[in-house]
């Protein structure tokens, strides 16, 4: 490969250096690209490297023609889109594929989406993102792994896996880019685009492995954040970009800015002019532009001037075409384009049969009073909320090439299993799915969004009305799809208002009430955690959602997802997270000068891990085969947890391990997801969960940023989530 690029670099254009570093936008329509004359020619100029934005066989085609028959060196094109949780198959959001606690199935989604674009002529998709976040206000916690970087790092790296499958020349490989490089999840406010600053010690312990993580699988491309790192916005900053990044992580692919974060780079504040921008850039180590263009309208003079050097464009040239020819490109640029395998391998059967099952096993029940849950065929139960027969939303945001249209409502699964006559099921529509004028303008279009022509008052009364004859009532209610992704943010994080005054008039008939929720982020819920006698987070369910909604609610299947991110009671506690320091004065519910507000609790309303099933579940306390582990001798100590399914069905349990190092020469937090088990067990049987602990297990950056355990006392905590925990101690010895 070096020599074939040697060759090819030594014959290449300043200008052609810099083409192959210029990511060009085009629009798309179904019926191919939206494209102006202008594009065809930047192809054949040699001055496109990559188009986001074009996918299927009959739109990339041409656009590979004229790049590999027209230009002067038929360098192929890189073809990208956001595949992020499917292509024309959408699965769950990733937070909802997160909360199935299993890494194995979110890599088999990542692996069906990567069989569906690459049948549409993609190879790169801007996939995983691997942002921790503690900021439920922040849209786009629907697009990530929850606040856990242990989860959150085994979650990249199988994506990883799932697209690029270790061998990038397989027809049905797509490269993965990791996003958004670094710390995008922690903007101030939880507004997107807002400042993120924090100290490199959080970084290193709290922020960064699944990146790392997403590297050592291989990803081959990373994807720089539009947020400013240690005051240096990202696309610029060089220690992250090759200090970190290249040299400690060892990173050998490339680099793309986000969408238009050259320019940003004066924007920010960070250089006067779009030369200094691009220097900026192009310096610390960003190879490939998106969108802006400053690389090819700028970057061959500033070479000439001397401003930018000739080495580090090769570099960034060099790193590009291997992605290239790492994807086979070279050999064969048509590659998934020779022929249209789309309508063999879209939407498939067995992918849709993945699309249920991973949305099923996503499903997170937080609460289930009076064993409310499920439901049993022939009881008598109104469904209402607008979310029962909207598809829209089901897809949620960043849904690639899905079309909302095959995604099946919860009213069509549910007419397709009972018919329309005898089963006991009513619909009514209850509310708006949003009131608020405002809000509705805001979202009306993008989201589909309609009002009924009866006053919100006359929709809750029917619905009431129609509650007094059911056995049960189930409301499905949560967030338009648009009310989570990027540039989403919310400062009220609740269900909109007129839903409560629905769930308020529905409790008042007295009868079961439970609540499904559709949504994109931790929601607060202290009414109706307080109100309601069962709650399934359902998350935004994807093309599959209405047929899985119907096998957890009546039992077919069981929900066994347990929560990546905590659901704060209030606005107020956020950042509320598991994993947080003990600090000098902890809470003390009692304690006046303890940490602690005077109005509300300190832990969250749904902690981390939490997750219910249809059995119960107890778990015994962890026993240690021995208090000590040698320390640099290979050792490790093993932990078992006894689980007893104390229930009447069968049921899976996900058996949490946590660990505190409780001195040490940096403060390190009460508690750290260090490993899971998810396990099966028949009703009144016992099984013991055996977990080993490494000293690997027990490292942390310390104040010099160096990876290591220190001697002294560790607890070990087991248990159902991260609140409800039983503790042993060991220690650590030289
Ligand atoms: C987003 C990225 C995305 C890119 C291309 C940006 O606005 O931040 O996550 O990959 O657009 O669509």
């Amino acid at each position: 490969m070096q020599k074939f690029l040697d060759d090819l670099l030594s014959r290449m254009t300043l200008e052609e250096k810099f083409g192959q570093l210029n990511l060009l936008a085009v629009g798309f329509d179904i019926t191919g690209p939206i494209l102006n004359n202008q594009v065809d020619e930047k192809i054949r100029a040699g001055r496109v490297g990559a188009i986001i934005g074009a996918y299927t066989v009959s739109a990339v085609r041409p656009l590979q023609e004229f790049a590999v028959r027209q230009s002067r060196l038929g360098i192929p094109l890189l073809f990208a889109c956001d595949v992020v949780h499917g292509q024309r198959t959408i699965f769950p959001i990733p937070l909802g594929l997160s909360a199935s606690w299993n890494p194995e199935l979110v890599r088999r989604t990542a692996r069906a989406a990567a069989d569906e674009a690459t049948a549409e002529g993609l190879n790169w998709t801007y996939s995983p993102m691997v942002d921790i976040s503690r900021e439920p206000r922040w849209g786009r916690v629907m697009e990530g792994a929850g606040e856990d970087p242990h989860l959150g790092a085994l979650i990249a790296a199988a994506m990883v896996s799932g697209y690029q499958q270790d061998d990038l020349s397989k027809p049905d490989s797509l490269l993965a880019c990791v996003k958004h490089f670094a710390l995008y999840g922690a903007p101030e406010g939880g507004r997107d685009y807002n400042t993120v600053d924090m100290s490199r010690l959080r970084m290193f312990n709290e922020y960064l492995a699944p990146y790392a993580a997403a590297v050592s699988a291989g990803a081959g491309s990373v994807m720089t954040a539009f947020n400013e790192v240690e005051g240096v916005p990202a696309t610029a900053n060089r220690w992250l970009l090759r200090e970190l990044l290249r040299q400690r992580w060892g990173f050998g692919g490339f680099v793309v800015t986000d969408y238009g974060t050259l320019p940003e780079i004066i924007t920010h504040g960070a250089a006067a002019d779009r030369d200094e921008a691009t220097v900026s850039a192009l310096a610390a180590g960003t190879d490939m532009d998106m969108a802006s263009e400053f690389f090819i309208t700028d970057g061959a003079r500033l070479v000439k001037e001397g401003r930018l050097a000739a080495a580090d464009v090769d570099a960034a040239c060099r790193r590009v075409l291997t992605a290239k020819y790492q994807l086979g490109l070279f050999q064969n640029p048509f590659k998934n384009l020779d022929r249209d395998t789309a309508p063999l391998r879209v939407l498939t059967p067995d992918k849709l049969q993945l699309a249920r099952e991973a949305a099923v096993k996503s499903m997170v029940l937080l609460r289930n009073e009076r064993r409310t849950l499920p439901l049993t065929a022939g009881q008598k139960i109104l469904f209402t909320g607008p979310l029962v027969a909207r598809q829209r939303d089901l897809i949620g945001a960043w849904s690639a090439g899905g079309d909302w249209q095959r995604a099946v409502s919860l009213r069509a699964a549910l007419e397709q299993k009972f018919g329309d006559t005898g089963s006991g099921i009513t619909f009514a529509q209850g509310c708006n799915l949003i009131d608020d004028p405002a809000y509705f303008a805001k979202l009306e279009k993008s989201c589909l969004l309609e009002k009924s022509a009866q006053a919100p008052a006359a929709l809750r009364a029917a619905a009431a009305r129609a509650a007094a004859d059911a056995d049960v009532v189930v409301a499905v209610l949560g967030e338009a799809f648009k009310m989570s992704g990027e540039a989403c943010c919310r400062a009220d994080i609740g269900l909109p208002p007129q839903q409560r005054e629905l769930l308020k008039a529905l409790k008042l008939t007295g009868k079961p009430l439970v609540l499904v929720l559709m949504n994109g982020r931790p929601l607060t819920l202290e009414w109706e955690a307080a109100n309601v006698d069962a709650i399934l987070e359902a998350w935004f369910p994807g093309t599959q959602g209405g047929p899985a909604l119907v096998d957890v609610l009546f039992g077919d299947a069981a929900p066994t997802g347990k929560l990546t991110m905590s659901f704060p009671r209030h606005v107020g506690q956020i950042p509320v997270y598991y994993n947080h320091k003990n600090g000098n004065r902890p809470y003390q519910e009692n304690g006046w000068f303890t940490s602690r507000y005077q109005d509300v609790p300190n832990d969250p309303l749904f902690p981390f891990g939490h997750g219910l099933t249809y059995t119960d579940f107890t778990l015994g306390a962890p026993t240690l085969d021995k208090t000590a582990i040698v320390s640099g001798s290979g050792d490790a100590l093993t932990v078992s947890v006894p689980v007893t399914n104390t229930g009447s069905r069968d049921g899976t349990e996900t058996v949490q391990l946590y660990i505190r190092d409780m001195a040490a020469s940096v403060t390190r937090p009460v508690k750290e997801l260090k490993d899971f088990r998810q396990v099966f067990v028949r009703a009144g049987e016992t099984l013991t969960v055996v977990f080993t602990i490494s000293e690997e297990m027990l490292k942390f950056y310390n104040a010099d940023l160096r990876y290591l355990a220190e001697p002294g006392e560790f607890q070990v905590l087991t248990g159902s989530d991260s609140a409800r925990l039983q503790c042993a101690t060991f220690r650590l010895v030289q």
